[in-house]
């Protein structure tokens, strides 16, 4: 086969600040994907990318090439719209745990097609697999009635979606490149538009427990991925949110778990409850249910009942015991005080 283009030209083009035309995209994504540009050419394009930009218009290419790259879900046979939420991770974050069974109890559908830990950051599937006999794999078809029947789902996203983006994924992991604001919008726009979902709602994390330390730059990645969103017809939303401190109380995979357990049982820390609350409100006004009474579906028991669904038809157990760690260590305040801030 003859190439359309020479990565080599590509990443100079990169390297010296210029942007990269709509066909050198399309064509460096596909032969990224069939193994035809290696990793050590993508590393040092992304690592040219981490520096010097990409263009909207690149970053709109860059996302739909993702796209193209793998197959694309539809949920346009569901009775239901289908609404679901991404958040770009901080310590802490379990918030997917409570927020997917509260949005189902109103009847639509939240299919949370989710990753693992990236950087310094869990990931959901790492959460839930420590719920006895949970299992992340689903078929497409499990998928479909999981969401027809319960409304939500959430599970390893299909090897189909983007595969793409789960190379240049790995990659920016090991390269010091996760934190470029068009890397991370074309990644998990990728995936959220492939996944299908009518409706979107994004929580963009800022602070020391974030990829993006600064809110400004959070912000700037926000209205990029909204941006991306809309243009492809997903009608999306952000909120921006603190990772300042860890979210809740509890971190690690086990912990984390059992506080969206308490959320689900109407308690929990207030900061988890607060962010859960307003990111369901954002996502049932975006499907047509603006006045929906969330809070009242934590306390009554209706978005446990999802949960205990949910858990139990991906094979876990709700009441499994969840795991203890093998090693403890008490830290010990040297004096009696307040703790006011706790860095993420
Ligand atoms: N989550 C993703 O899917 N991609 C990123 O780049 C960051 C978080």
């Amino acid at each position: 086969m003859v190439e359309a283009f020479d990565a080599v030209d590509i990443i100079r083009a990169k390297r010296d600040k210029g942007a990269l035309s709509t066909e050198q995209i399309d064509w460096l994504i596909d032969a990224y994907t069939r193994e035809y540009v290696d990793d050590a050419q993508m590393a040092s394009l992304i690592m040219a990318i981490f520096l010097n930009g990409m263009e909207r218009r690149e970053i709109f290419d860059m996302t739909q090439a993702m796209i193209r790259s793998g197959e694309r879900m539809d949920f346009s046979q569901l009775s239901k719209p289908t609404v679901d939420k991404h958040s770009t991770g901080g310590v802490g974050d379990k918030i997917t745990l409570p927020l997917m069974p509260l949005v189902a109890a109103f009847g639509v559908a939240v299919p949370q097609l989710s990753g693992r830990g990236l950087g310094h950051t869990g990931g959901t599937l790492d959460k839930l697999e420590s719920i006895p006999g949970w299992r992340a794999e689903l078929s497409n078809d499990e998928i479909m009635q999981q969401l027809e029947g319960l409304g939500g789902v959430i599970c390893a996203a299909g090897k189909g979606l983007a595969p793409a983006d789960k190379r240049l994924y790995a990659l920016r992991d090991v390269t010091g490149t996760v934190e470029a604001i068009p890397l991370i919008a074309s990644s998990i726009m990728s995936k959220k538009i492939a996944e299908g979902t009518s409706a979107l709602t994004l929580d963009v994390k800022f602070g020391s427990g974030a990829f993006m330390r600064e809110e400004e730059r959070a912000r700037e990645l926000a209205e990029t991925m909204v941006a991306l969103g809309t243009d492809a017809g997903v009608t999306t939303s952000a909120l921006l949110t603190s990772m300042e401190s860890p979210l809740g109380l509890a971190i690690g995979n086990a912990n984390e778990v059992r506080e969206s357990v308490e959320v689900l049982a109407g308690g929990g820390p207030s900061d988890v409850v607060e962010l859960t609350v307003a990111l369901a409100r954002e996502m049932l006004a975006s499907v047509g249910q603006p006045d929906a009474d969330v809070e009242a579906a934590l306390k009554d028991g209706r978005a446990m009942d999802v949960w205990r669904q949910f858990v139990t038809a991906q094979d876990g157990d709700p009441d499994g015991a969840l795991p203890t760690p093998n090693e403890t260590h008490v830290v010990k305040a040297e004096a009696d005080g307040v703790l006011t801030r706790q860095d993420a």
